[in-house]
């Protein structure tokens, strides 16, 4: 399975320097490009003579403004209106090809686009959206949250400072296949690196800060990762998708990322997580009541069974910063563990939370006060305070479509909870809970989301849609 021929395609386009899901988002001008980049000076010419006539002043249209590039780039009150290097999957194009009824801004009595003019501003926004002086934007955000598109073969890139989508890296262009499910996403403490498992490609990707692909790895059916924060392992689980894969997880030395596959004798291992200071990696079965306990040093495991007549099926772990406690999401029984791991390798939970229905990906805040997960079944968040330990709030709103992956920006701010969306048209109205994007763009009902969580008062502060089917969230745990 070593390099089929699309890896060998990928590596010539990335030498010849073209801007693949944002290779020159390197906060560079393009300078020694021998294209004629379009100067902005030109796309201002045509939103000035089509858009601004809404699109600027106290009452600009959905807080969009513009007249500036300062103003497109900072987009409206609800998202980007561009994503440099990906004009298909910006706002601006869509409507004003795509939008039913329009295209915009034809359905509000504006006048249309002429072809030239999408392409000059797709053209513009495919070199990357630069300002005046070649400056591309977000080329310096600091902290970037990795949003997977499950069934779309696409990584979204959030800016966790204005919570817009600021990049995209497809993966079909990297030589991947459509169906390749990019399912989560492990990103290194400095955010110097970041890590994807694609199910259906059998492959775990490393990129760098700038999405290119560096390298990667044969994995079958690789699920949830996580990476030591103080040590030079990545792990990797194995998908839900897999009926019955290896007894093994993926054990990979992130600088040259090479592999070894451990067994821990449990079928199915799916939640993960390694403890900050000690390195010590839990797993546990989707099958059976089990969790594995990993020993890096040694290479030991020891296994232990978890209480209950009923199967849990636990997915997911999180570890608090401190790595005191340990939960664990069960599927089957709607629950919260608590694990006190100064206790292990006595595995018996202190403390059995109920929540709403398959609880999915749980996250710690960055001071382990708070853990938030998402409901896959309920379209829910519940909020467990981690002081009382017990479920104190339980979110609910628009935007929230059978929630999957769960993050937290590093100062503690933003939780973040992806959904799904992919109830089936006939479902959807009974389902209740379906989101219906703001756009009508012709096959787009079922984009995915991240929803944005402030943690002081606890509600959605803002909808974000991506791509089809969100499912796993990376960003970085600074240490
Ligand atoms: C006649 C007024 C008018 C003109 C002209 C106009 N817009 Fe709009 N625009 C709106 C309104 C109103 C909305 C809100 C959505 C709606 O009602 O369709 C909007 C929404 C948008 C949005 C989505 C913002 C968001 O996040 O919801 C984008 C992007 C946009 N316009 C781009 C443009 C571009 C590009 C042009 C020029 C080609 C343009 N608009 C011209 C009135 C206008």
């Amino acid at each position: 399975m070593k390099a089929p021929f699309g890896f060998v395609i990928c590596i010539s386009l990335l030498g010849s320097g073209l801007a693949i899901g944002g290779r020159e988002a390197v906060g560079t001008a393009p300078g020694n490009d021998t294209r004629q980049a379009i100067p902005y000076a030109d796309v201002q010419r045509v939103l000035d003579g089509k858009c601004t006539s809404c699109h600027t002043g106290a009452d600009a249209a959905r807080g969009l403004h513009l007249d500036s590039w300062q103003a497109l780039i900072a987009g409206s009150d609800h998202g980007e209106a561009v994503i440099p290097f990906d004009a298909v999957r910006s706002l601006l194009v869509e409507l004003t090809t795509k939008l039913v009824g329009g295209p915009h801004p034809a359905e509000v009595g504006g006048e249309r686009l002429t072809e030239a003019e999408v392409a000059l501003l797709s053209e513009w926004i495919d070199e990357g959206a630069p300002s005046e002086t070649g400056g591309i934007p977000y080329a310096d955000a600091q902290h970037l949250l990795y949003a997977a598109n499950q069934s779309v073969a696409v990584v979204s890139v959030i800016d966790m400072e204005t919570n817009q989508v600021i990049r995209t890296v497809d993966l079909q262009e990297l030589g991947f296949p459509e169906n390749a499910s990019p399912h989560h996403i492990a990103v290194e403490p400095d955010g110097s690196h970041w890590y994807v498992s694609l199910i259906t490609a059998n492959q775990i990707l490393k990129f760098d800060r700038d999405n290119n692909l560096v390298e990667r790895n044969d994995f079958v059916r690789p699920g949830l990762l996580a990476l030591d924060p103080d040590g030079e392992n990545l792990y990797a689980g194995r998908s839900m998708a897999a009926v019955s894969p290896p007894q093994a997880i993926g054990v990979i030395r992130r600088s040259d990322m090479t592999l070894e596959e451990v067994g821990i004798f449990l079928p199915r291992p799916h939640a993960l997580a390694v403890q900050p200071g000690t390195g010590t990696v839990y797993t546990a079965s989707l099958a059976v009541n089990q969790i594995a306990t990993f020993f890096p040093e040694d290479e030991a495991v020891e296994l232990d069974e978890l209480e209950g007549d009923r199967q849990h099926t636990m997915v997911g772990f999180a570890i608090s910063p401190d790595g005191r406690w340990m939960i664990g999401t069960t599927e089957l029984t709607g629950t919260v563990f608590v694990f006190d791991l100064d206790r292990a390798p006595l595995m018996t939970p202190v403390d059995t939370i109920a929540v709403n229905a398959a609880p999915w990906h749980p996250v710690f805040t960055p001071d382990g006060r708070w853990a938030y997960v998402g409901n896959n079944r309920d379209n829910t968040v519940n909020v467990i305070d981690m002081g009382t330990r017990t479920l104190t709030k339980v979110i609910d709103g628009i935007g929230l479509a059978q929630p999957h992956g769960a993050a937290v920006s590093p100062d503690g701010r933003f939780a973040y909870i992806s959904s799904r969306n992919l109830e089936m048209s006939d479902d959807r109205s009974r389902a209740g809970h379906v989101y219906t994007p703001r756009y009508d763009l012709g096959g787009n009902t079922r984009a995915g989301t991240v929803v944005v969580i402030d943690t002081e008062s606890q509600e959605i502060v803002k909808v974000i849609e991506i791509e089809e089917y969100g499912s796993g969230l990376g960003a970085a745990v600074p240490n």
